[in-house]
Order: structure tokens, then sequence, then C-alpha cells
């Protein structure tokens, strides 16, 4: 079996600097014509000329054929300084994290009673916002804590497209059926697994994201939403490589790396449900629709031939361990992909 994809875009992606792009940056161009970059660098890229000089890093990194759409930490950015990103053709959107949820968000909101101004300006622009939607209570509370956090958003600003990222919880799919400024996305491991896989037996540092994965209700609500062709429901992996040695430690850090094969999972998923029919609409289609993307043009051509996922991948001085490395996964991208080495 086989099937072509048009233009696959990663709706959220962690793209680092310096070896760490060089190595991770490659191996997403190879599969996606796309993605929207996270900004969350040290320091965060908060302003427009940092932005663009980091677009040129990514450019360097994985050539003129893979189309980063960025993003801006939020901060407090106001309308001199949402002029300016817009001035840059590649500028999409702002994210919000609050402050200390996740990787690299230390500067961020620490209350959402002083954002308004931003926001005001976002929404008078055109300018979407991403959120990552997590509170600061118990680990497995923290999404469906800050649903009330998007609700007020979503009633305050009715004319901002707020993305929910990376949902992982059925709490969060009924949400975003109740407004029609709200859209989201969904990452990969969220779809595949849930707390058992990540700490039920041996602990897993390489499938430990934040969110962290959820309940199996939970994981079979967002396949359902994402197999039947949500059209709000988009693609973004979360991919966000660390190094081996920040995630094989004491103090493992979050985050996911999928990025290589992402899109020959996801085929798999999809041809297992009988639902091959809806990829391209959850991994370009929606955006397209909903964002009036227009990525570079790129057929993928997805083929139910076994792929080896490599222990390790390495490069640049970096290694990194992927989700379900040693593993075989049933489908693979049918012409071979030249690549960063890999072992395993
Ligand atoms: O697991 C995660 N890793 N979640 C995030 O929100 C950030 C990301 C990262 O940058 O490593
Ligand atoms: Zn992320």
């Amino acid at each position: 079996m086989q099937i072509a994809i048009e233009s696959p875009i990663d709706m959220h992606l962690h793209l680092r600097d310096n070896a760490m792009l060089r190595l991770a940056a490659p191996l997403s161009a190879e599969t996606f014509a796309g993605a929207v970059v996270m900004p969350n660098l040290l320091p965060p890229v908060t302003d427009a000329a940092a932005m663009e000089a980091y677009a040129r890093r990514i450019g360097a990194a994985c050539g003129p054929d893979f189309r980063p759409w960025m993003t801006l930490f939020l901060k407090d950015q106001g309308e001199r300084e949402l002029l300016a990103a817009r001035s840059f053709s590649n500028f999409f959107g702002l994210k919000l994290y609050p402050a200390g949820v996740t990787t690299n968000s230390g500067g961020g909101v620490l209350r959402f009673d002083r954002i308004g101004r931003t926001l005001a300006v976002m929404q008078e622009m055109g300018v979407p916002l991403l959120v990552h939607g997590e509170s600061r209570g118990f680990v497995m509370d923290r999404e469906r804590e800050f649903l009330a956090v998007y609700r007020s958003l979503a009633e305050q600003y009715p004319g901002l497209t707020i993305s929910m990222e990376h949902i992982t919880t059925a709490a969060a799919l009924r949400l975003l059926d109740e407004y029609e400024n709200l859209v989201a996305t969904v990452t990969l491991q969220h779809l595949l697994f849930t707390l058992d896989d990540l700490a039920g037996g041996l602990l897993r540092p390489e499938l430990f994201c934040k969110p962290v994965v959820k309940r199996p209700e939970d994981r079979e609500a967002l396949c359902e939403a994402a197999l039947n062709g949500h059209p709000r429901l988009m693609f973004g992996s979360d991919s966000a490589p660390h190094p081996r040695s920040n995630k094989e430690c004491l103090g493992c850090a979050a985050g996911v790396f999928t990025a290589p094969f992402a899109l020959q999972r996801l085929a798999g998923l999809f041809a297992e449900a009988g639902r091959l029919e809806n990829l391209q609409a959850f991994v370009s289609g929606n955006a397209r629709c909903i964002y009036g993307f227009a990525p570079p043009v790129k057929r993928v051509v997805l083929t139910d031939v076994p792929f080896h996922i490599p222990a390790l991948y390495r490069g640049f001085g970096e290694s990194v361990v992927p989700m379900g490395a040693g593993e075989w996964i049933p489908w693979s991208v049918s012409a071979p992909l030249p690549g960063a080495s890999a072992c395993g």
C-alpha cells in the first residue's frame, strides 16, 4: 500500500540552536515542507531581530525548501514590536508559556491579567496565539486546570485564533468544540502512549515530555478526533531533542524526539484504523484552511514497508535518543532519505 502526502506541515516543532539545530533541522526537512518553530531558546526569541536571525540559522541548516513559520516568546510585546515582527514574511504568531511550566519557560507569563494589551493588539492584527496550556497543579491535572484560562481567553478575545498546543485530554477536545476561535495541535506520543507506557514498567525517559502522556481514555479520544479528521485539530509533533546526557540522568529533561519518522508513524496509525484518507488533512490541509498557509510544494510517498528507528541520532557532536529507539514501525518513506548519521 502507498499514499502520497502533499506538503506535510509540523505545526509545533523545537529545532534548538547551534549543533543540535544542525542535527535536528535537516531531519524534519526530509519529510516536512515546513514547521511552526518554537521560540524557547535560551534566551528566548522575543523580538523581530532575534527571530529573523534564528530563521536564517534554520535556513542555513536545512536549505530553502523547508519553510520555518516563526514564533515569538510572549512577554509584553506591544504594537511596535508586533509590527516589526509582521514585516518579516515568515512570522506566524506568539507562544505563551506560563512561567516555569516546561523547558526554558522561566521568562514566561506569571499573570494572565497583565498580557491584555498584547492580546488585544494580536487580535486586531490577526496574529495567532499559541499556548502551552498547563497550570502548576498536580501533574496529571495541569491541562484540565488550565482549561478555565482557555475559556476566558476565548471569550475575552473572540477575534483571536487561540491554539491549544499539544492537547492531551478528552476534556481539552470538548472545550475545542465549544469555541470557534479555539484550534488545537496534538503530538504523536499523545496519540500512541499513556502514563503506563512512560512509567508503568521500567521508566522510559525518551517518552517523558510536558504535558505528560495521560490516561487510556484521553489517548482514545485524541485518536478518534485525529483519525476522523476533526477540522480544527492539526498535527504538531512537539519533537523536542535533548542531548542523551540530559535525558538519561538524574533530572531527565522533558521532550520527545520524533521528527525523523513522525509522518511514517502517523501513516501506520491511520492505516491501521482504516483512515488513511484523513491523514492529508491532519498533517497539512487543516493548517492550510485555518491559517491560509501556502507551504513549499513537496510530495512525500509513504509505503507499508517497515522502518527501523535508529537507537541514536548522531551528528555535530550531539546525540539524541528518539522515541521508540531501536524498534520497527510498519511504514516508511518509499524513497531512501539522505540524512544525519544514525546508529543502531
Ligand atoms: O516536553 C516538552 N519539551 N514540552 C515543552 O513544552 C517544551 C519541550 C522542550 O522545549 O524541550
Ligand atoms: Zn513544545
